[in-house]
């Protein structure tokens, strides 16, 4: 398993990367010091901007930050309240800096069971993002991989070819994104649990999985960096053989 000092080995991730986090460990972070789960998320929050600002540092190209699953709903009701909350600060105080730097923001599943406030703050951003070329930050709220493929197939048969590239764009439509977005090159889960979790399942078809013991929390820089550069140690085939040349 990496640790941070990994983040010395010099070795050059490549540019332009499609980066997924999976933000695993806040409520277990807040409980073995005694705090409510809510300080968690707090501190939750300002990792999320910390990685925001390593990704960008790194040339990274699209961040997507899984950050509320459908499944979240089955939480108690004061927790997701609160998680709505931090959602819509984070939006409304940590987005801006990051918009200013040329950060495009979408957000990423079903909208329609968020509270008003939060929707009203993502039409906000989004609206505000457009022209942020330097990288694409995508929040995943109120998402599932399962339900959007789902969602994606039953439109899919009535409109056009029969290719990756065309489902990728219902699927996009079907998850309210603006756009298309390249495949994720590596997905990284925080937390100590090696599953998925419902995160983006049509994206990470090819992606290298990168799962770290800390906890969401204390993720830095030096994290992001060392996950990018156990990535660029990782030999991607797609299936195909390395050649041995003599
Ligand atoms: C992830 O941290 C945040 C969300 C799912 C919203 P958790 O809240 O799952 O933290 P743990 O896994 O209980 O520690
Ligand atoms: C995954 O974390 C979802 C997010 C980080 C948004 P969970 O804590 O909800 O996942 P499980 O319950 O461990 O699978
Ligand atoms: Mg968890």
């Amino acid at each position: 398993m990496p640790n941070k000092s990994a983040a010395r080995v010099v070795n050059s991730p490549p540019l332009n990367l499609h980066v997924a986090i999976i933000m695993d460990g806040s409520g277990r972070w807040a409980e073995a010091r005694g705090l409510a789960r809510v300080e968690g998320h707090r501190a939750g929050r300002a990792a999320a901007c910390r990685a925001v600002e390593a990704a960008l540092g790194a040339g990274v190209r699209v961040l997507t930050l899984f950050t509320f699953s459908t499944e979240n709903w089955g939480r108690p009701e004061g927790e997701v309240a609160q998680l709505m909350r931090i959602f819509g600060d984070f939006l409304r105080e940590d987005v801006p800096y990051f918009l200013l730097h040329g950060v495009c923001v979408t957000v990423v599943g079903r909208r329609d069971r968020l509270p008003v406030s939060l929707r009203e703050a993502i039409d906000t951003v989004e609206a505000a993002s457009e022209g942020g070329g330097k990288m694409r930050l995508r929040l995943a709220i109120d998402y599932s991989g399962r339900d959007a493929i789902l969602r994606a197939a039953s439109r899919f048969h009535q409109e056009g070819e029969h290719s990756y590239e065309n489902f990728g764009r219902i699927l996009a439509q079907a998850q309210f994104d603006a756009e298309p977005v390249p495949d994720i090159d590596l997905l990284i889960r925080t937390g100590g649990e090696q599953r998925l979790s419902n995160c983006p399942l049509w994206e990470i078809a090819y992606a290298e999985l990168y799962f770290s013991t800390g906890m969401w929390p204390d993720f830095d820089s030096a994290d992001f960096v060392a996950a990018l550069q156990e990535f660029s140690t990782r030999q991607r085939r797609f299936g195909r053989i390395t050649l041995v040349t003599s």
